[in-house]
């Protein structure tokens, strides 16, 4: 059993603080990714849970143990780093070796370890090479198979797919996740980069200024972003956003941003009480903009076509409604040129609404 608790936990270099307050339970077996910008904390958090960053206050434990001075060593903790940090005058097979034989196992056993995770990981015929013969891909999977050997209670992960080309990010990825279904031990896997923690975490940590902005599943947080922060992180393209007034006219509520009125359903009218004829920051996704034949108002947005970028399965469509851009996500086929004029409906359901001076999630 490998639960990982952090309690409070802060880290403060001099001034500066790298995490605030970061409260977790990670369940055993469980996928967690903390994501966030350059800066944010992943990597501190990560230390620390390792060992190899004290803890200016706060609790860290692993299962029921406190572990705060407990050496990194005594952590059965296994780190894999960004930039590898492979033994270069060593073989791979040495490299995998290294920390077994740092706790005296017999050797038979070391080779057994090492030979499967190699077997593991497809990396048998590489054992005699040393990492300056492999490729970068080769590189990772000899740092992965060093921390697999081992046989941790807990994998830690800092942004290992990083050197990589996309093509071979998308492939090791899907590796990694079918790894650790195999060996079904605890993980926590730091990137900054938003697809790979949506499709690798169980669960998602989304960090900013050492705070943690929202614990939740992949499509938690897509569909129900706490904040603006988080709902402009997740997803690509980004969410539209865009600044509107709330006007209550009888029975009627709409948004009303400069010469665009949206109409809102009835229903969010209570959630809405409090922000009558105050500003109110909307966010829409670009794929919950629907193309239209004709202009309604009330339940349309129009504007002039001013980029259109196909990617392929979709294509995207940056237009001028007004005082502000967006971009709408449109099926392959639909024909739309540069300078038309381009009807949009926003897809009500999926409308968010944040409160412009915390930014938190209204509705
Ligand atoms: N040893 C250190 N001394 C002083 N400040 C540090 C130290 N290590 C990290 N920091 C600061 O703590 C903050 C968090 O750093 P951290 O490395 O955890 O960020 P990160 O989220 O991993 O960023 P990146 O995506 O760039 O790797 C940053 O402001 C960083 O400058
Ligand atoms: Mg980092």
């Amino acid at each position: 059993m490998a639960e990982v608790r952090l309690e409070n936990v802060c880290k403060h270099f001099d001034e500066v603080i790298a995490v605030d307050n970061f409260n977790m339970s990670i369940q055993d077996k469980e996928f967690v990714v903390l994501v966030g910008p350059s800066g944010c904390g992943k990597t501190t958090t990560l230390r620390m849970i390792a060992g190899l960053e004290s803890i200016t206050s706060g609790d860290v434990y692993i299962g029921d143990n406190l572990i705060n001075k407990l050496p990194a060593k005594d952590r059965n903790i296994a780190m894999v780093f960004q930039n590898y940090a492979l033994y270069p005058h060593m073989t791979v097979f040495e490299n995998m070796a290294f920390s077994l034989e740092n706790f005296n196992r017999p050797k038979d056993e070391i080779n057994q370890r090492v030979q499967e995770a190699a077997e593991i990981l497809g990396i048998e015929h590489l054992l005699s090479r040393k990492p300056k013969q492999l490729s970068g891909g080769q590189r990772q999977r000899v740092a992965v198979g060093r921390a697999i050997v081992r046989k941790p209670g807990v994998f830690l992960f800092d942004e290992p797919l990083s050197n990589l080309d996309a093509k071979l990010r998308v492939q090791t990825r899907i590796e990694l996740k079918k790894l650790h279904e195999r060996l079904a031990t605890t993980a926590v896997y730091v990137t900054h980069d938003q697809i790979e923690a949506m499709t690798m975490g169980d669960r998602i940590v989304v960090m900013c200024d050492g705070l943690i902005q929202q614990i939740g599943s992949p499509l938690e947080l897509y569909d129900t972003p706490a904040n603006k922060f988080v709902a402009g992180f997740i997803g690509s393209p980004a969410m539209n956003f865009f600044d509107a007034d709330i006007i209550n006219e009888g029975n009627a509520i709409f948004l009303q941003a400069d010469e665009v009125r949206i109409d809102l359903p009835a229903e969010i009218s209570q959630q809405l009480a409090g922000y009558s004829h105050k500003q109110i920051a909307v966010g829409i996704r670009p794929e919950d903009l629907i193309v239209c034949a004709e202009h309604a108002p009330g339940e349309t947005i129009q504007g002039a076509v001013e980029v259109v970028e196909p990617v392929g399965n979709e294509t995207y469509v940056a237009f001028n409604a007004g005082s502000f851009s967006l971009i709408a996500a449109v099926g392959r086929k639909t024909q739309i040129k540069t300078h038309s004029n381009l009807v949009i409906a926003p897809s009500m359901e999926n409308l968010h609404l944040f409160d412009f001076e915390n930014e938190k999630a209204i509705c």
